[in-house]
């Protein structure tokens, strides 16, 4: 027998790397630039952003059919995101659809936990495998302060969580100087306390340059500065060797009991070396890099009657234009920019 010709062995198919050889394999979906929150530090001013209109939205059959292109490009991890992905639509029927499609390892979504208490069930019913829930103060006159939401709704959405067993619950709090952390108000060993009792994992976020009006200078706070503390010192190991890999965060083991702690440094240590992510916006903009501005528009290729094939490319192009590094711009604050939009 002659040996098949190479042309008819069946193609390979091409997996989403990078020019710098980082595999792509974690794609964050933002399902709505819609929030039931104005966190000070993610929401635009009023007059700067206006939600985009329903018809601009990826309709849940757009995602499916774009993740199970990603997923056959070499996507393994999808992460729904928002605005708050709660404040849409029936999503537990979009979550149905993705956790369908074979290849898909880890299925999770990012949310204030506010209407949790009310999906949580569905959500695991649907195929949810785990939540990361959004918590940034646990004092609810600061919480409200802050976020404009109810402390209680989140906490019952955490019960809530762990009653569904979207287990590993992660909760993901933004450090501020002045506001939650710093010499006045600090919270982070409060938040150790609350995360341990809760069965859950806590990762402190640097606050990075994402809108203006708030002031970054004056909020900024380094995860150093915080590990400098006492009551933290007390908590955490900070000599044991900080587990990394290529997800934002890092770990350090907690002085007592098996749990971890999480840090998250954009700003001042970069984890771009290990990323493995890209992002499609709610109305469909494929962006390769968070505070990267450049983005590809998906929702018009596929409504203008594009192929699988045409989705294909618009990925490969999307990770060839991968920067390097993330850079922050401190000056220009674009819309394209604002974290409502992007989905974290
Ligand atoms: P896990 O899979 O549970 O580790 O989740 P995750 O950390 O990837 O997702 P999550 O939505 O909880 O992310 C927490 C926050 O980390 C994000 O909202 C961002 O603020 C920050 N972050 C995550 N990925 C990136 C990234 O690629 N670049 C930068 N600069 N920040 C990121
Ligand atoms: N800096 C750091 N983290 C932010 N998030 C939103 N905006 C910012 C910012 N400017 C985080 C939220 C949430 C995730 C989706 O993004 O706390 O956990
Ligand atoms: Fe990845 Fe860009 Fe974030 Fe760096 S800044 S980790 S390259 S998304």
């Amino acid at each position: 027998m002659s040996p098949t010709p190479i042309a008819f062995y069946p193609r390979k198919p091409d997996q989403l790397q990078d020019r710098f050889g980082r595999k792509l394999t974690y794609l964050r979906i933002s399902v709505t630039d819609r929030c039931n929150m104005r966190c000070d530090y993610c929401r635009p001013a009023p007059d700067a952003y206006r939600a985009e209109s329903h018809a601009r939205i990826l309709r849940y059959e757009e995602i499916e059919r774009i993740v199970r292109v990603a997923v056959d490009l070499g996507v393994t991890k999808v992460r729904i995101t928002g605005g708050e992905p709660l404040v849409r639509r029936d999503l537990p029927r979009l979550v149905e659809r993705l956790a369908d499609i074979p290849g898909i390892t880890d299925l999770s979504m990012t949310t204030n936990a506010t209407l949790l208490g009310k999906y949580a069930h569905d959500l695991a019913s649907a195929g949810l495998g785990r939540v990361n829930i959004s918590i940034d103060s646990l004092n609810a006159l600061r919480f409200r302060r802050l976020t404009g939401g109810e402390l209680a709704s989140v906490l019952a959405g955490i019960e809530a969580a762990g009653s569904a067993g979207l287990f590993p619950i992660k909760l993901n709090t933004v450090l501020m100087r002045d506001i939650n952390a710093g010499d006045k108000h600090s919270e982070v060993a409060e938040l150790i306390d609350f995360a341990s009792n809760n069965a859950a994992t806590i990762r402190f976020i640097e606050l990075m340059p994402m809108k203006q009006g708030m002031d970054w200078h004056q909020h900024y706070i380094s995860i150093d500065e915080v590990l400098q503390r006492g009551d933290v010192r007390a908590r955490v190991d900070v000599d044991a060797a900080l587990e990394t890999g290529n997800t934002a965060a890092r770990y350090l083991p907690l002085r007592h009991g098996s749990g971890v702690v999480g840090f998250i440094m954009p700003m001042s240590a970069r984890f771009c070396e290990g990323c493995n992510r890209l992002r499609l916006t709610a109305d469909g903009g494929l962006r390769s890099c968070l505070p990267a501005d450049h983005q590809l528009n998906l929702r018009d290729v596929i409504r203008s009657g594009g192929s699988d094939d045409d989705i294909r490319t618009l990925f490969l192009r999307s990770a060839m234009i991968k920067p390097e590094i993330g850079l922050y711009d401190f000056d220009a604050d674009s819309k394209k920019r604002s974290m409502i939009h992007i989905g974290g």
